[in-house]
């Protein structure tokens, strides 16, 4: 058979095998559209979805916990009352976060420690996307603490820090340049910013930004600024993605993340073959395997 026929199969079979999007599919919040968002509850069923990251946020107690919850206050999602910065750990991991939960399962869930979550993520394979709500400014030396808690765990290449505050973010990378961060940026802010990052790289294509990517509302990005902001060396996320119709758009043009509160539409985005039956999928699986043996046979 001739050498050229040969490699034409083989790039028809390598072409084949290599159809899966590159995108982190992201559960915002642990996917808080399937459990109590900010939970265990939420974080164990993101592990079993097969999610690549999951997203929290982390607020610090009077006491200086840090601890795993996304407002300010402990009001909405819990059963308590108040500040998280004037709660000691004690009183607030006394608490039922199932609160906002509007199902009949999961009951009576409770608020963890960072420290906790980072156990559990331990050697799954999942990397932790933790976003600091509020610097320093407001919980004294909280980014010190989860570089510290980064650190215990020797979780650099599973974590990643994030903040709407560059300052916040800024102290990451001064107590420990190699965490990874990102910078977070709502719809309305993104362009100005863009544009002043791209005027900048113009007048000196050297630059380089401290942190590693721009975590941006998704409606703000398009085709062109994605392409723009990678060619910067950055990453690129979008949150918080809802509909199909975004998470394909942003599929097609290369953003390297996505955020959302239901993962495993994401999953099954990324996946088709997740919509399969375990019947079919195995069926799948062997025709496959024929395929491509005998395609092997075929060409040598
Ligand atoms: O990951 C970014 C996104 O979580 C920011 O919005 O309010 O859900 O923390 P929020
Ligand atoms: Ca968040």
């Amino acid at each position: 058979m001739k050498l050229t026929f040969k490699l034409f199969i083989l790039i028809i079979l390598i072409s084949g095998c290599s159809t899966k999007p590159d995108v982190k599919v992201i559960a915002h919040r642990g996917g808080s559209h399937q459990a109590p968002e900010n939970t265990m509850a939420a974080f164990k069923n993101a592990i079993k979805l097969g999610v690549d990251m999951i997203e929290i946020d982390v607020e610090q107690t009077i006491d200086s916990v840090v601890v795993v919850i996304h407002d300010a206050t402990v009001d909405r999602t819990t059963n308590g009352t108040g500040a998280v910065d004037t709660l000691t750990w004690a009183y607030v991991k006394s608490l039922n976060a199932s609160r906002s939960w509007k199902g009949d399962n999961f009951k009576n869930e409770k608020i963890s420690t960072l420290d906790e979550v980072l156990e559990i993520l331990k050697g799954t394979g999942v990397t932790l996307l933790i976003e600091i709500k509020e610097g320093g400014e407001r919980y004294p030396e909280i980014e010190k603490r989860t570089v510290s808690a980064i650190q215990k765990f020797n979780a650099y290449s599973w974590t990643i820090v994030q903040s709407f505050n560059k300052k916040a973010i800024d102290r990451v990378k001064e107590e420990d340049e190699n965490i990874k961060t990102l910078y977070l940026l709502g719809r309305s802010n993104f362009r100005d910013y863009y544009n002043k990052i791209r005027e900048e790289r113009e007048r000196n294509p050297s630059l380089r930004f401290n942190y590693d990517g721009l975590a941006v509302s998704y409606k703000a990005w398009s085709k062109q600024s994605l392409d723009s902001v990678k060619q910067m060396g950055l990453e690129t996320y979008g949150w918080t993605v809802g509909d199909t119709i975004a998470m394909k758009r942003l599929i097609d043009d290369g953003i390297t993340g996505i955020i959302t509160d239901d993962p495993d539409v994401l999953l099954k985005i990324v996946n088709p073959t997740l919509k399969y039956t375990s019947a079919s999928l195995w069926l799948t699986v062997f025709y496959n395997f024929i395929f491509a043996v005998g395609s092997l046979l075929l060409i040598f």
